[in-house]
């Protein structure tokens, strides 16, 4: 379905004027639709960080940043995270319905025998230095993929590069860890789901089976579900942006990948825990450290708060502090400190004007990292486990502008405020 009339808006300037067609979407959204504005005015607009702007019309995802709602293609984010696994909300991302039994099944078993990577891959993991983040060893693995798998974009070729990308990922994640800490790579084993097979390839030696927590295994699903999309995000309107030059599905999620990393995007969730590690290892006071992200003069920011579009709590937050409170109990060690300084920490904010006043609320990576760690995944790994989670979003979105028989290179324009013409 696409957007419907919803009227028309005038724009007038000096004596010019321009009336242009309004859309609304299913959700009541509406969009001033500006292709012609440049073409019958001269004027473009200009929205540093696009907050104002969208750049597609989507069927995916619906955030109401106002009434802190997500749905993944209609579904409630909670309703998803209750009863369903990872691959069943990647099947529902990228075809648009959740799985019957019969396709849950066929889709589980494509992806399990999709997992191994190409002997010659493991090089790639040799070159890199065993200091490297493994979140530019994971971009680099996923680019790799293309000079793997060099089909033509058949819709077969599609499907294929798909299950590969979602089966694959685990696998570079875990061999990117392995690396790192010089110990052999864990192949997949068949026999496990998803979210074991990664635990056992991350955690396993060849002289001991890691013995995978079903409780565990499960979180990990459900940290996965609430990562898988998130409409135009950062990273997403990356993918989209590097798709519509025509480069292909493995080169555009690699620099979805790249685009994640930053702090202020999906690189949050370890600054997160390296924050409440800094406020333990200082004196524990919550309050402190919050004068500091709060003085304007003081460049510390409360990371894992505030967002683009939740001005009210993010409801993954909600979801992760539960699910963190559970893990921690049963997987115990030093995590509770962190948890209380975080709970502390959100317990302040929401009564502190300055916080308030800003509609600042816990995001999705402020309990993250706590789980995580509880998990025993170490701190760098932290933004690689948000690719994962998010790759089935980032190639349904890709799937989406790629099929749109309008989509057209991504090409904003500029205001130029440079030298004028002059001569050498
Ligand atoms: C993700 O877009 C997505 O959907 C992203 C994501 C996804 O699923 O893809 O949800 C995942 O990236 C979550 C966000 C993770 N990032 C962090 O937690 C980093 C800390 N948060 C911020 O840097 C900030 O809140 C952003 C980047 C998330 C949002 O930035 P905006 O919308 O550009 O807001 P802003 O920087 O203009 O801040 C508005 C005001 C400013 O104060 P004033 O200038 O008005 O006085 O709020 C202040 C900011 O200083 N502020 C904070 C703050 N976040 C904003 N002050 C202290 N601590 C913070 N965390």
């Amino acid at each position: 379905m696409s957007a419907k009339d919803a009227g028309e808006a005038t724009l007038q300037y000096g004596d010019q004027s321009i009336t242009l067609p309004v859309r609304e979407g299913s959700e009541g959204e509406r969009g001033v639709d500006i292709s012609a504005l440049r073409k019958e005015t001269g004027l473009i607009t200009i929205d540093p960080g696009y907050g104002n702007t969208g750049s597609c019309e989507s069927a995916i995802t619906f955030i109401d940043g106002e009434k802190g709602i997500l749905r993944y293609r209609g579904y409630p984010i909670e309703e998803l995270a209750e009863k369903s696994s990872f691959l069943e909300v990647a099947y529902l991302l990228i075809h648009g319905e959740l799985p019957n039994k019969e396709q849950r099944e066929e889709f589980d078993l494509d992806v399990t025998r999709h997992t191994m990577l190409h002997e010659d891959f493991k090089k790639l993991f040799g070159a890199m230095p065993k200091s490297a983040h493994p979140m530019p060893v994971t971009a680099a693995a996923s680019s790799a993929l293309a000079t793997f798998y060099q089909e033509p974009e058949t819709a077969e070729m599609m499907e294929r590069a798909v299950v590969r990308l979602l089966a694959k990922m685990p696998t570079i994640a875990a061999f990117a860890y392995k690396h790192s800490i010089g110990q052999p790579f864990m192949y997949p084993r068949n026999s496990l789901d998803y979210s074991s097979n990664f635990l056992h390839m991350m955690f396993s030696v060849p002289c001991e089976e890691y013995e995978v927590d079903p409780v565990v295994a499960r979180a990990l699903d459900l940290l996965l579900i609430l990562h898988a999309d998130h409409e135009q995000n950062c990273s997403t309107s990356t993918v989209r942006m590097v798709g519509s030059s025509r480069a292909p599905l493995f080169a555009s999620i690699s620099a979805g990948i790249s685009a994640l990393w930053g702090s202020l995007h999906g690189g949050a969730n370890q600054r997160v825990i390296e924050m409440l590690e800094q406020i333990e290892r200082e004196d524990g006071s919550a309050d402190k450290f919050l004068e500091r992200a709060k003085d304007k003069n003081d460049t510390t920011r409360l990371m894992g708060f505030g967002h683009r579009v939740y001005k009210s709590y993010d409801p993954r937050a909600a979801i992760l502090r539960k699910a963190c409170e559970d893990v921690t109990k049963r997987m115990g060690g030093d995590v509770g400190g962190l948890l209380d300084i975080a709970m502390r920490l959100e317990e302040i904010t929401l009564k502190d004007d300055y916080f308030i006043q800003r509609r600042l609320y816990p995001n999705v990576d402020f309990y993250s990292g706590v789980i995580y760690k509880a998990i025993g995944i170490p701190v760098n790994m932290f933004t690689v486990m948000f690719a994962m989670g998010r790759l089935p979003g980032w190639i349904a979105q890709w799937l989406e502008m790629r099929r749109d028989p309008a989509f057209r290179i991504g090409r904003p324009r500029q205001i130029y405020t440079g030298e004028t013409e002059r001569h050498i």
